[in-house]
């Protein structure tokens, strides 16, 4: 039986295991994922331990994506270059880090991709990181713009985005309660403002900054309709969730680990959604 697991913390609530699984029986793979929730307090530690073990591979999820890095033997350039790690592989005893978020992030939107100038990005922690570095590498983005609860955060994703820029774009920063002027042809929430304890919160009201072909993508998938995402839809725009990029990154990391394809659309999307 070849083992995966899920690296994180929290993880109580996670799809991953799931879709991995299933995705295992559907290709009839001997292989089995679980969840290894570690405590930032032990993190280094079990990291090490887990280096004799027998995993094949490993996904690795908040806050450790960045901590990770400095424990593998190699890294993908991709995952270098935005400077966090969501999936190892096992090979020849070495650990090798990629990222599959990117490809995650921009399979739903594919089709759209080519009409994207100008963008709004909630938020400024590592989802917001690597959605901006995928956006400017695939997109004809013209305008960026990074909202966040604190600014000087956002400032800081700025730099680092034209550090690396190779192309004209205008990025502009503000805070959440700023009301900012412009049309988005893309909204996208990186934040936690929506999900868990933070339910009942819509982290930037974008009723002045759309047009009837703006996109609004959340990238939290539970609840299946964050607020954000409610609101989309009461304006009519196209919206999606953040479950066609779990599934996408999974897609990816399974097929970097297992070297087969994952079977495509084989996944009842309402199993993740029982409750709702
Ligand atoms: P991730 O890697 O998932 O992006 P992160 O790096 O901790 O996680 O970033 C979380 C993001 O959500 C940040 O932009 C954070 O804003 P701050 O920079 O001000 O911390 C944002 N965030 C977290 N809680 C929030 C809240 N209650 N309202 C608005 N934004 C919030």
């Amino acid at each position: 039986m070849d083992k995966y697991a899920l690296i994180g913390y929290p993880l109580s609530h996670s799809f991953s295991p799931q879709i991995h699984n299933l995705a295992f029986k559907e290709l009839g793979i001997a292989g089995n994922y679980e969840i290894l929730q570690i405590e930032p307090d032990s993190f280094d530690l079990k990291i090490l331990q887990l280096k004799s073990s027998p995993y094949k591979g490993f996904n690795i999820t908040v806050p450790y994506k960045k901590n990770i890095i400095p424990f593998l033997d190699a890294i993908d350039p991709l995952a270098e270059k935005v400077n966090a790690v969501n999936t190892i592989k096992k090979d020849n005893g070495k650990w090798v880090g990629f990222n599959t978020d990117l490809f995650g992030f921009l399979k739903p939107i594919k089709e759209r991709l080519a009409t994207l100038k100008s963008i709004l990005v909630i938020g400024a922690g590592g989802a917001a990181n690597a959605v901006c570095f995928a956006l400017m590498e695939s997109t004809p983005v013209e305008f960026l713009t990074i909202l966040n609860r604190t600014q000087k955060n956002a400032d800081i994703l700025k730099s680092i985005l034209v550090a690396e820029l190779n192309k004209n774009m205008v990025i502009k920063t503000g805070n959440l309660t700023d009301k900012i002027a412009g049309k988005f042809d893309l909204i996208i929430n990186t934040t936690s403002a929506g999900m868990g304890n933070l339910k009942t919160v819509i982290p930037y009201d974008f009723s002045d900054n759309f047009t009837k072909n703006t996109v609004v993508y959340d990238l939290i998938y539970n609840p299946k309709k964050t607020l954000f995402l409610k609101m989309a839809h009461e304006c009519n725009l196209f919206f999606l969730n953040g479950l066609e990029m779990l599934i996408a990154q999974a897609q990816k990391s399974f097929e970097i680990w297992t070297g087969k394809e994952f079977p495509d659309n084989f996944l009842d999307k309402d199993i993740f959604y029982k409750n709702d």
